[in-house]
C-alpha cells in the first residue's frame, strides 16, 4: 500500500474509506543507504559487509548491497544477527482544525495529534513549532528533532505565512513600513516583516505589478544595524519570495483581511503583532512555511505525507548528513 501524497487522513473517514497504513508501502530503500545512514560505515564497507555473508533479512542473507527493502521490512535488518536501529523519517503536512492544542496529548482537550493515527504517534512524530488553540492550517509533523530545529529557530529565517482577518482600522501604508522595519514587542523587537495588504483598486488593473506595494517598503526599510548586513540580506531576500509565493492568496484578500510574513515563532506572535498596531486579530490561519503551502485539497484536520520534492526542499543542500537520510523519508 502507498501513502498517497494526496489522500485525505482523518480519524472519521478510515471506517469507510480506510487511511492507507504509512509504515507499508511502494517506498522501497536500497540496504546500501539504510546501513550507511544508521553509521555502518561507508557504502564500499557496506558492500562488503554484504558480500561476507554479514547482513540479514529475517532469514534471508542479503549479498547485493543494492537490494531494495519495504519500509516494513526494515525492522528485520539484521547485521551479524543484531537488529539495527533504524529510524525511516517521517513527514507529514497537516490543516490544522481550529479547537484543538498543538500537541500529541492532553489531559482534558482535544489535541491536533487525535487526528493522527496512533501508529505514527508511536513513531516520535512531534509538531513542528505551535499554533494556537484558534489558530488553523499548516502544521507540519516530523520524527526527524534536527530538522524541526532547523525549521523553528528564527537563526534560520524560514518565513511563516499568515492569513488573518481583524477588527479596528484598516491597515494601511503606515502599518505595512512599521512592520518592515521591525516591531517593537514586549520581549523584544520582532524581526521585519511584510504585510500584505488587499489590492488597491490601482493594484488590480496593474496585473503586471502584483505586490509592488510591499516590495517598496521591504526593499528600503529593514532598520539598518537590527540586523548584519548579510542576514538582512537573507530576510529580505526571503520575506520577498514568501510575498511573492503568496501573490494569488493576496488577490483573494477580503477587506478586513490580510497576510503577514514572518520568520519567527514567539508565543501568539502574529496576534501581538497586531494588538500593537491597536488592532485584534480575529481568525488566523497559517498558509505557508518555508518552501511549502498548505495542501488546498486538505480539509481542517486532514493530513497528508509529504511528496518527494516537498522533503527535499526542507533540507538546505549543504545538509550532506541529511541529505543522506533523504531517501529514507516517505
Ligand atoms: N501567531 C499567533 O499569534 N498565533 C499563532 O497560532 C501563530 C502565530
Amino acid at each position: 500500500m502507498n501513502l498517497s501524497p494526496i489522500a485525505n487522513h482523518t480519524k472519521d473517514s478510515s471506517t469507510e474509506n480506510p487511511a492507507p497504513t504509512p509504515l507499508s508501502g511502494k517506498a522501497s530503500y536500497r540496504i546500501d543507504k539504510l546501513l550507511a545512514a544508521s553509521c555502518c560505515g561507508s557504502r564500499k564497507d557496506i558492500k562488503k559487509l554484504c558480500r561476507d555473508g554479514r547482513v540479514r533479512l529475517g532469514n534471508q542473507t542479503i549479498s547485493n548491497a543494492a537490494t531494495k527493502v519495504s519500509a516494513e521490512e526494515v525492522r528485520e535488518l539484521l547485521l551479524d544477527g543484531q537488529p539495527l536501529e533504524i529510524q525511516l523519517t517521517l513527514l507529514i503536512m497537516m490543516n490544522k482544525r481550529p479547537s484543538v492544542l498543538t500537541a500529541r496529548v492532553d489531559r482534558r482537550e482535544a489535541t491536533a495529534a487525535d487526528d493522527l493515527p496512533e501508529e505514527l504517534l508511536e513513531r516520535g512524530l512531534v509538531p513542528v513549532g505551535r499554533l494556537d488553540k484558534d489558530t488553523s492550517g499548516l502544521l507540519l509533523w516530523t520524527n526527524d528533532g534536527v530538522l524541526n530545529h532547523r525549521l523553528c529557530s528564527p537563526r534560520h529565517l524560514i518565513s511563516k505565512v499568515y492569513r488573518l482577518s481583524y477588527s479596528g482600522l484598516p491597515l494601511g501604508k503606515e502599518e505595512v513600513q512599521k512592520y518592515a522595519a521591525g516591531l517593537a514587542l514586549d520581549d523584544g523587537p520582532a524581526l521585519p516583516a511584510a504585510l500584505l495588504l488587499p489590492l488597491s483598486a490601482e493594484e488590480k488593473l496593474d496585473r503586471d505589478k502584483p505586490g509592488c506595494y510591499f516590495e517598496e517598503f521591504i526593499g528600503s526599510s529593514i532598520a539598518p544595524g537590527s540586523l548584519k548586513d548579510a542576514e538582512s540580506e537573507k530576510l529580505r531576500t526571503v520575506l520577498l519570495e514568501s510575498c511573492r509565493q503568496v501573490a494569488a492568496e493576496r488577490r483573494s484578500l477580503a477587506e478586513d483581511e490580510a497576510l503577514l510574513v514572518i520568520c519567527e515563532g514567539r508565543f501568539h506572535q502574529v496576534k501581538r503583532m497586531l494588538a500593537a498596531l491597536g488592532r485584534e486579530v480575529t481568525s488566523l490561519k497559517r498558509i505557508r512555511e518555508g518552501s511549502l503551502s498548505l495542501d488546498p485539497r486538505l480539509d481542517s484536520g486532514e493530513w497528508r505525507a509529504l511528496d518527494e520534492k516537498e522533503k527535499a526542499s526542507l533540507y538546505p543542500v549543504s545538509y550532506t548528513h541529511l541529505r543522506a537520510h533523504e531517501t529514507l523519508r516517505y
